[in-house]
Protein backbone atom coordinates (compact mmCIF):
# COMPACT_ATOMS: atom_id res chain seq x y z
CA UNK A 1 0.00 0.00 0.00
CA UNK A 2 2.90 2.41 0.53
CA UNK A 3 3.53 2.40 -3.47
CA UNK A 4 -0.30 2.82 -3.89
CA UNK A 5 -0.15 6.43 -1.73
CA UNK A 6 2.82 7.51 -3.24
CA UNK A 7 2.21 7.11 -6.43
CA UNK A 8 -1.88 8.38 -6.12
CA UNK A 9 -2.22 11.16 -8.05
CA UNK A 10 -2.62 14.24 -5.49
CA UNK A 11 -4.26 17.60 -5.14
CA UNK A 12 -3.08 19.92 -2.42
CA UNK A 13 -5.37 22.48 -1.84
CA UNK A 14 -4.26 23.44 1.92
CA UNK A 15 -0.54 24.52 1.84
CA UNK A 16 1.20 27.69 3.06
CA UNK A 17 4.20 28.32 0.98
CA UNK A 18 5.60 30.24 3.95
CA UNK A 19 5.44 27.00 5.98
CA UNK A 20 7.47 25.06 3.14
CA UNK A 21 10.42 26.91 4.16
CA UNK A 22 12.54 24.10 5.20
CA UNK A 23 15.59 24.86 7.85
CA UNK A 24 18.72 24.26 5.48
CA UNK A 25 17.14 27.06 3.09
CA UNK A 26 16.61 28.79 5.68
CA UNK A 27 20.27 29.29 6.39
CA UNK A 28 21.40 29.48 2.72
CA UNK A 29 18.85 32.85 2.68
CA UNK A 30 20.21 34.05 5.92
CA UNK A 31 23.68 33.75 4.64
CA UNK A 32 22.48 35.51 1.12
CA UNK A 33 20.81 38.11 2.57
CA UNK A 34 23.27 38.88 5.48
CA UNK A 35 21.03 37.94 8.89
CA UNK A 36 21.69 36.79 11.48
CA UNK A 37 19.51 33.82 12.73
CA UNK A 38 19.16 32.78 16.51
CA UNK A 39 20.46 29.32 15.95
CA UNK A 40 23.52 27.65 15.14
CA UNK A 41 22.68 25.26 12.33
CA UNK A 42 19.79 23.94 10.40
CA UNK A 43 19.58 20.98 13.23
CA UNK A 44 19.49 23.05 16.02
CA UNK A 45 16.25 25.36 14.33
CA UNK A 46 14.71 22.29 13.09
CA UNK A 47 15.09 21.04 16.90
CA UNK A 48 12.73 23.95 17.72
CA UNK A 49 10.11 23.04 15.83
CA UNK A 50 7.82 21.46 18.79
CA UNK A 51 4.21 23.58 19.50
CA UNK A 52 1.99 23.26 22.17
CA UNK A 53 -0.91 25.62 20.17
CA UNK A 54 -1.33 27.25 17.66
CA UNK A 55 0.18 30.44 18.35
CA UNK A 56 3.42 29.06 19.51
CA UNK A 57 3.45 27.48 16.14
CA UNK A 58 3.04 31.23 14.28
CA UNK A 59 5.70 33.10 16.78
CA UNK A 60 8.17 30.73 15.23
CA UNK A 61 7.00 30.66 11.54
CA UNK A 62 6.26 34.39 11.13
CA UNK A 63 10.08 34.85 12.40
CA UNK A 64 11.33 32.51 10.00
CA UNK A 65 9.67 34.39 6.98
CA UNK A 66 11.88 36.95 7.78
CA UNK A 67 14.64 35.40 5.43
CA UNK A 68 12.57 35.99 2.77
CA UNK A 69 13.78 39.31 1.27
CA UNK A 70 14.00 38.93 -3.23
CA UNK A 71 12.12 38.26 -5.48
CA UNK A 72 14.70 35.00 -5.98
CA UNK A 73 14.15 34.30 -2.34
CA UNK A 74 10.39 33.92 -2.99
CA UNK A 75 10.76 32.05 -6.21
CA UNK A 76 13.49 29.58 -4.58
CA UNK A 77 11.19 28.87 -1.84
CA UNK A 78 8.43 27.77 -4.31
CA UNK A 79 10.51 25.80 -6.76
CA UNK A 80 12.09 23.80 -3.54
CA UNK A 81 8.15 23.25 -2.63
CA UNK A 82 7.45 21.96 -5.98
CA UNK A 83 10.48 19.88 -6.80
CA UNK A 84 9.58 18.34 -3.67
CA UNK A 85 5.73 17.83 -4.49
CA UNK A 86 6.86 16.02 -7.79
CA UNK A 87 8.08 13.14 -5.70
CA UNK A 88 4.91 12.53 -4.01
CA UNK A 89 2.88 12.74 -7.73
CA UNK A 90 1.07 16.34 -6.65
CA UNK A 91 -0.66 16.98 -9.93
CA UNK A 92 -2.02 20.51 -9.09
CA UNK A 93 -1.18 22.41 -6.02
CA UNK A 94 -3.41 25.56 -4.81
CA UNK A 95 -0.81 27.74 -2.40
CA UNK A 96 -1.57 30.23 0.01
CA UNK A 97 0.74 33.08 0.54
CA UNK A 98 0.20 35.51 3.40
CA UNK A 99 1.21 38.80 2.02
CA UNK A 100 1.10 41.24 5.45
CA UNK A 101 3.99 38.72 6.68
CA UNK A 102 6.03 40.33 3.95
CA UNK A 103 4.59 44.14 3.47
CA UNK A 104 4.56 44.71 7.26
CA UNK A 105 8.19 44.65 7.33
CA UNK A 106 8.60 46.50 4.19
CA UNK A 107 8.68 43.92 0.99
CA UNK A 108 6.92 45.00 -1.66
CA UNK A 109 3.57 42.85 -2.76
CA UNK A 110 5.25 42.65 -6.25
CA UNK A 111 8.30 41.38 -4.89
CA UNK A 112 6.63 38.53 -3.00
CA UNK A 113 3.71 37.27 -5.89
CA UNK A 114 6.13 37.96 -8.84
CA UNK A 115 8.69 35.30 -7.62
CA UNK A 116 6.40 32.46 -6.05
CA UNK A 117 4.18 33.47 -9.58
CA UNK A 118 7.33 33.29 -12.14
CA UNK A 119 8.32 29.64 -10.05
CA UNK A 120 4.49 28.38 -10.75
CA UNK A 121 4.65 28.78 -13.99
CA UNK A 122 8.15 27.18 -14.28
CA UNK A 123 6.87 24.55 -12.47
CA UNK A 124 3.92 24.14 -14.87
CA UNK A 125 5.96 23.94 -17.44
CA UNK A 126 8.88 21.68 -16.19
CA UNK A 127 7.27 19.26 -13.56
CA UNK A 128 3.85 19.44 -15.29
CA UNK A 129 2.19 20.57 -11.68
CA UNK A 130 -1.11 23.06 -12.29
CA UNK A 131 -1.70 25.26 -9.80
CA UNK A 132 -3.79 28.31 -8.71
CA UNK A 133 -2.93 31.07 -5.62
CA UNK A 134 -4.83 32.19 -2.45
CA UNK A 135 -3.68 34.92 -0.82
CA UNK A 136 -4.56 34.91 2.91
CA UNK A 137 -5.02 37.88 5.46
CA UNK A 138 -3.61 37.63 8.93
CA UNK A 139 -7.04 37.65 10.73
CA UNK A 140 -4.49 39.03 13.80
CA UNK A 141 -4.38 41.91 12.12
CA UNK A 142 -7.03 44.51 11.53
CA UNK A 143 -9.72 45.17 9.26
CA UNK A 144 -8.07 48.14 7.55
CA UNK A 145 -4.76 46.13 6.87
CA UNK A 146 -6.70 43.36 4.91
CA UNK A 147 -8.52 46.18 3.34
CA UNK A 148 -5.33 47.81 2.20
CA UNK A 149 -4.27 44.35 1.04
CA UNK A 150 -7.13 43.81 -0.87
CA UNK A 151 -6.54 46.67 -2.70
CA UNK A 152 -3.10 44.92 -3.91
CA UNK A 153 -4.42 41.63 -4.17
CA UNK A 154 -6.86 43.37 -6.84
CA UNK A 155 -3.70 44.64 -8.86
CA UNK A 156 -2.42 40.93 -9.36
CA UNK A 157 -5.88 39.52 -10.02
CA UNK A 158 -4.74 37.83 -13.17
CA UNK A 159 -2.79 35.47 -10.95
CA UNK A 160 -4.73 35.37 -7.91
CA UNK A 161 -7.77 33.25 -7.74
CA UNK A 162 -9.03 33.96 -4.17
CA UNK A 163 -8.34 35.07 -0.69
CA UNK A 164 -8.22 33.06 2.51
CA UNK A 165 -7.88 33.91 6.29
CA UNK A 166 -5.45 32.51 8.21
CA UNK A 167 -3.18 33.05 11.53
CA UNK A 168 -4.77 33.41 15.01
CA UNK A 169 -8.01 32.10 14.82
CA UNK A 170 -9.35 32.59 18.89
CA UNK A 171 -10.47 35.68 19.28
CA UNK A 172 -10.65 36.79 15.59
CA UNK A 173 -13.66 35.47 14.67
CA UNK A 174 -14.99 35.67 10.78
CA UNK A 175 -17.09 38.28 11.26
CA UNK A 176 -13.95 40.79 11.44
CA UNK A 177 -13.44 39.93 8.00
CA UNK A 178 -17.21 40.22 6.61
CA UNK A 179 -17.04 43.43 4.78
CA UNK A 180 -13.44 42.54 3.30
CA UNK A 181 -14.86 39.11 2.03
CA UNK A 182 -17.78 40.65 0.45
CA UNK A 183 -15.46 43.51 -1.60
CA UNK A 184 -13.25 40.47 -2.77
CA UNK A 185 -16.71 38.21 -3.86
CA UNK A 186 -18.01 41.03 -5.68
CA UNK A 187 -14.79 41.50 -7.10
CA UNK A 188 -14.82 38.18 -8.68
CA UNK A 189 -12.27 36.30 -6.73
CA UNK A 190 -12.87 33.09 -4.68
CA UNK A 191 -12.98 32.78 -0.85
CA UNK A 192 -12.11 30.06 1.81
CA UNK A 193 -11.03 30.74 5.56
CA UNK A 194 -9.70 28.63 8.34
CA UNK A 195 -12.21 27.87 10.56
CA UNK A 196 -12.77 25.28 13.25
CA UNK A 197 -8.85 23.82 13.61
CA UNK A 198 -8.50 25.68 17.07
CA UNK A 199 -11.86 27.72 17.61
CA UNK A 200 -15.48 26.28 17.72
CA UNK A 201 -17.65 24.52 15.19
CA UNK A 202 -19.46 27.92 14.94
CA UNK A 203 -16.45 29.85 13.17
CA UNK A 204 -17.18 27.09 10.18
CA UNK A 205 -20.68 28.25 10.22
CA UNK A 206 -20.38 31.83 10.59
CA UNK A 207 -17.63 31.59 7.76
CA UNK A 208 -20.02 30.02 5.29
CA UNK A 209 -22.89 32.37 6.03
CA UNK A 210 -20.76 35.77 6.59
CA UNK A 211 -17.92 35.13 4.19
CA UNK A 212 -19.57 32.98 1.51
CA UNK A 213 -16.37 30.69 1.22
CA UNK A 214 -16.22 27.82 -0.94
CA UNK A 215 -14.50 25.37 1.35
CA UNK A 216 -13.38 25.53 4.87
CA UNK A 217 -9.60 25.48 5.54
CA UNK A 218 -9.73 22.38 8.77
CA UNK A 219 -13.05 22.41 9.71
CA UNK A 220 -12.32 19.11 12.20
CA UNK A 221 -14.13 20.62 14.89
CA UNK A 222 -17.48 20.58 12.88
CA UNK A 223 -17.95 17.13 14.93
CA UNK A 224 -19.19 19.26 17.61
CA UNK A 225 -22.27 20.54 16.11
CA UNK A 226 -24.00 17.53 14.29
CA UNK A 227 -26.47 19.77 12.22
CA UNK A 228 -23.18 21.19 11.03
CA UNK A 229 -21.91 17.80 9.60
CA UNK A 230 -25.33 17.29 8.00
CA UNK A 231 -25.06 20.25 5.82
CA UNK A 232 -21.33 20.06 5.32
CA UNK A 233 -22.66 16.50 3.02
CA UNK A 234 -25.69 18.05 1.91
CA UNK A 235 -23.93 21.14 0.35
CA UNK A 236 -20.89 19.20 -0.53
CA UNK A 237 -18.50 21.72 0.88
CA UNK A 238 -14.90 20.03 1.44
CA UNK A 239 -12.91 20.30 4.09
CA UNK A 240 -9.14 21.23 3.58
CA UNK A 241 -7.91 18.46 6.43
CA UNK A 242 -3.97 18.78 7.58
CA UNK A 243 -3.49 15.87 9.56
CA UNK A 244 0.25 16.04 10.78
CA UNK A 245 -0.13 19.86 11.63
CA UNK A 246 -3.17 18.69 13.87
CA UNK A 247 -0.58 16.79 15.69
CA UNK A 248 1.97 19.06 15.82
CA UNK A 249 -0.61 21.58 17.39
CA UNK A 250 -2.52 19.13 19.45
CA UNK A 251 -5.82 19.80 17.81
CA UNK A 252 -5.64 15.73 18.46
CA UNK A 253 -3.60 13.75 21.11
CA UNK A 254 -2.49 11.75 18.17
CA UNK A 255 -3.46 10.53 15.09
CA UNK A 256 -5.76 7.53 16.54
CA UNK A 257 -7.93 10.29 17.89
CA UNK A 258 -7.93 12.00 14.36
CA UNK A 259 -11.88 12.27 12.74
CA UNK A 260 -10.60 12.14 9.16
CA UNK A 261 -11.46 9.09 8.10
CA UNK A 262 -14.66 8.96 10.48
CA UNK A 263 -15.54 11.77 8.38
CA UNK A 264 -14.90 10.70 5.16
CA UNK A 265 -17.37 7.63 5.84
CA UNK A 266 -20.08 9.40 6.39
CA UNK A 267 -19.84 10.79 3.71
CA UNK A 268 -17.76 14.81 4.02
CA UNK A 269 -15.68 16.05 1.35
CA UNK A 270 -12.71 15.46 3.01
CA UNK A 271 -9.17 16.68 1.44
CA UNK A 272 -5.36 15.92 2.99
CA UNK A 273 -3.08 18.41 2.65
CA UNK A 274 0.14 19.33 4.29
CA UNK A 275 -0.54 22.98 5.73
CA UNK A 276 3.31 23.91 6.39
CA UNK A 277 5.38 20.89 5.56
CA UNK A 278 8.65 22.01 6.77
CA UNK A 279 7.41 22.64 10.16
CA UNK A 280 4.59 20.08 10.75
CA UNK A 281 7.24 17.10 9.85
CA UNK A 282 5.67 16.09 6.37
CA UNK A 283 4.90 16.10 2.80
CA UNK A 284 1.39 15.14 1.04
CA UNK A 285 2.90 11.37 0.74
CA UNK A 286 3.47 12.36 5.22
CA UNK A 287 0.44 13.02 5.36
CA UNK A 288 -1.58 10.06 3.49
CA UNK A 289 0.60 7.80 5.28
CA UNK A 290 0.36 9.15 8.73
CA UNK A 291 -3.98 8.66 8.40
CA UNK A 292 -3.38 5.60 6.48
CA UNK A 293 -1.51 3.78 9.57
CA UNK A 294 -3.46 4.75 12.46
CA UNK A 295 -6.61 4.39 9.94
CA UNK A 296 -6.31 1.94 7.36
CA UNK A 297 -8.97 2.64 4.26
CA UNK A 298 -9.28 0.57 0.98
CA UNK A 299 -7.78 1.81 -2.13
CA UNK A 300 -11.15 3.38 -2.99
CA UNK A 301 -11.47 5.35 0.25
CA UNK A 302 -7.50 6.56 -0.40
CA UNK A 303 -8.60 7.67 -4.27
CA UNK A 304 -12.08 9.71 -3.03
CA UNK A 305 -9.82 12.02 -1.04
CA UNK A 306 -8.26 12.85 -4.29
CA UNK A 307 -11.42 12.68 -6.25
CA UNK A 308 -12.88 15.11 -3.56
CA UNK A 309 -9.80 17.66 -3.77
CA UNK A 310 -10.25 17.69 -7.32
CA UNK A 311 -14.02 18.35 -6.81
CA UNK A 312 -13.02 21.17 -4.31
CA UNK A 313 -10.39 22.81 -6.47
CA UNK A 314 -10.79 25.65 -8.44
CA UNK A 315 -9.81 23.89 -11.59
CA UNK A 316 -11.57 24.87 -14.23
CA UNK A 317 -15.15 22.99 -14.68
CA UNK A 318 -14.71 21.86 -18.44
CA UNK A 319 -10.87 20.67 -17.30
CA UNK A 320 -11.67 19.05 -14.11
CA UNK A 321 -12.36 15.49 -16.20
CA UNK A 322 -8.80 15.02 -17.26
CA UNK A 323 -7.43 14.89 -13.58
CA UNK A 324 -9.91 12.24 -12.78
N1 LIG B 1 -0.72 29.98 9.06
C1 LIG B 1 0.08 28.99 8.64
N2 LIG B 1 -0.39 27.80 9.06
C2 LIG B 1 -1.53 28.06 9.74
C3 LIG B 1 -2.48 27.25 10.41
N3 LIG B 1 -2.38 25.92 10.48
N4 LIG B 1 -3.51 27.86 11.02
C4 LIG B 1 -3.63 29.19 10.97
N5 LIG B 1 -2.77 29.99 10.36
C5 LIG B 1 -1.73 29.42 9.74
ZN1 LIG C 1 -3.28 26.48 7.24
Amino acid sequence: MNEFIQGLPKVELHLHIEGSLEPELAFELATRNNIALPYDSPQALRKAYAFDNLQAFLDIYYQGANVLRTEQDFYDLTWAYLERSKIDNVIHTEIFFDPQTHTERGIEFDTVISGIYRALCDGQAQLGITFQIIACFLRHLSEQSAMNTLTDILKHQDKIIGVGLDSSENGHPPSKFTRVFNQAKQAGLQTVAHAGEEGPAQNITDSIELLSISRVDHGVRCVEDPALVEQLIETKMALTVCPLSNIKLCVFDDMSQHNVVELLRKGVAVTINSDDPAYFGGYMTDNFMAVYKAHPMTPDELAQLSLNAIDASFIEPALKLQYR
